[in-house]
């Protein structure tokens, strides 16, 4: 059974809401990690995208990476999440921060928007919450959305983060790994349609916390070089897949 069935996602991220990215982020992997991860989304999204383009973000939570792809889309950049707090939290940093910033409640399965309304939809640390069954729905929404031409930005959990598979299986995460990591291939078979561009490694097993503390930008190049190298997609925990919607 996926993670996602085990609990309700709307009320479980409605509870973590308050102080998510402290707990999640905060320690020295965390913010090493997170640093690494608006790099990466930032150069891909430069690289790629229009910055005159209708941009979506989807679950963005309290909006770890909303500023990142605000900064390379025109506005208004739209977002969508599905739980109450975490829309709440948005909604103070956007009216603080990014008045810019339309931030709608809704369900990703189900968005509320029309077909090929949007240049580029991106959506991070979400897919792999549901099996990837439900994934492969889950991104042909995310694809509807989508004008041909559009890029679409997913983040998911790499099933070939294969270095790792004995000790996740201690830790009793097996069946997690088996339902809701997957592979590029899998995932590019969903989008008929779509034309993957380009894939990089974001998260890795490499414990660099206590190198960041000491010299955080090297501890940040290191892993950015380690994100644009192939073999990385080897052992990244997680990657970040570029389509174009053909
Ligand atoms: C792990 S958090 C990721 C937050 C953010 N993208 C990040 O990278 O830090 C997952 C987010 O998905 C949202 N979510 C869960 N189910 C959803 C759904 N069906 N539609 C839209 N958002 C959903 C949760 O409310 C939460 O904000």
């Amino acid at each position: 059974m996926a993670r996602a069935e085990f609990f309700n996602l709307r009320q479980d991220y409605t509870e973590q809401a308050a102080g998510y990215l402290d707990r999640r982020f905060g320690d020295a992997s965390g913010r090493l990690y997170n640093e690494v991860h608006r790099c990466t989304v930032r150069a891909l999204l430069c690289e790629f995208v229009n910055p005159v383009a209708r941009g979506l973000e989807v679950a963005p939570g309290p909006g770890r990476l909303t500023d990142v792809v605000r900064g390379c889309v025109a506005a208004p950049l739209c977002v969508v999440d599905l739980a109450d707090g975490m829309v709440a939290e948005l909604k103070r940093t956007v009216r603080v921060c990014w008045p810019d910033v339309a931030v709608v409640q809704g369900d990703a399965f189900a968005l509320p928007f029309g077909d090929g309304w949007f240049d580029v939809v991106a959506t991070f640390r979400f897919i792999h919450l549901f099996a990837v069954q439900r994934q492969r729905a889950l991104l042909c929404e995310l694809a509807r959305v989508l004008r041909p031409g559009g890029h679409l930005l997913v983040e998911f959990n790499n099933r070939r983060y294969g270095g790792a598979l004995p000790r996740l299986r201690e830790r009793g995460l097996a069946v997690e790994l088996r339902e809701t990591y997957t592979t590029i291939g899998a995932l590019s078979g969903t989008l008929p349609e779509g034309r993957l561009l380009v894939v990089r490694g974001v998260g890795f097993p490499l414990s660099l916390g206590a190198l960041y503390r000491r010299c955080p930008r090297l501890a940040v190049a290191i892993n950015l070089r380690l994100g644009r190298w192939r073999a990385s997609r080897g052992f990244a925990q997680q990657l970040l897949a570029l389509w174009v919607k053909t």
